[in-house]
């Protein structure tokens, strides 16, 4: 069956935001007295904002009432919110709009499969929104990523069957997602991640022959 709709991960595949979630965990682990170097920070790629503190504590050694996580979340999203507050179309990642208007004007649905709660005033802020026909973000599902639901809601959104869809993603936990819900996934990163069907490292210069892998 042929891809008609492309589902793409927000966070790290379009937008370089992933970097301010990770400098936000930086400063917070940096009031424990803790180092968060990139590599500790694949850990949590993809995952959503209250996981990823718990597996942040376990790495680190870090123990914390409930209490206290609450106000340590409040404080990551407000110092992630502070940081993305002044992003705009300049800083969508290259070759994103371009790939968006191929897609578009050839008929193919898009949507956003993201974790984040934060991920409509990404798309407002970056004039990504108009691309998408469809947004499944942290709000709308129960269960995150690596977990399949995001990306089949995704697919139930746009009307398609999973096995239609083709996905885009930059974290482990959302190739993951993404396969379990049984699409074909490319993955759009640094580092080869082995579950992904293809692996590139950019957006940049993509055509819609991709979408035949
Ligand atoms: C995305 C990012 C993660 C982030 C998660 C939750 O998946 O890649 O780094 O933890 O969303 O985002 P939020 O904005 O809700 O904290
Ligand atoms: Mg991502």
């Amino acid at each position: 069956m042929g891809i008609k709709g492309v589902i793409f991960d927000l966070d790290g595949v379009l937008v370089h935001t992933d970097r301010y979630h990770y400098l936000a965990w930086k400063r917070i682990l940096a009031e424990y007295g803790k180092e968060f170097s990139l590599e500790d920070n694949e850990k949590i790629k993809g995952v959503a904002r209250s996981r990823s503190l718990e597996i942040l504590l376990e790495m680190k050694d870090i123990s914390m009432s409930e209490v206290e996580k609450i106000s340590v979340l409040r404080k990551k999203n407000n110092w992630y919110l502070e940081s993305v507050k002044d992003i705009d179309e300049e800083d969508v990642l290259p070759g994103v709009l371009d790939f968006l208007e191929q897609l578009k004007s050839n008929g193919y649905r898009t949507a956003i499969a993201s974790t984040s709660d934060n991920a409509y005033i990404i798309l407002e802020l970056t004039g990504l929104r108009k691309y998408f026909d469809n947004v499944v973000d942290g709000y709308k599902v129960k269960s995150p990523k690596p977990n399949p639901e995001v990306y089949l809601v995704g697919a139930l959104e746009m009307d398609l069957d999973p096995s239609e869809c083709l996905a885009f993603e930059d974290s482990h936990a959302g190739v993951l997602s993404a396969k379990r819900a049984g699409m074909k996934v490319i993955a759009v990163s640094d580092k080869e991640i082995p579950e992904a069907d293809k692996w590139i490292t950019s957006l940049d210069g993509l055509d819609l022959s991709i979408l035949t892998i």
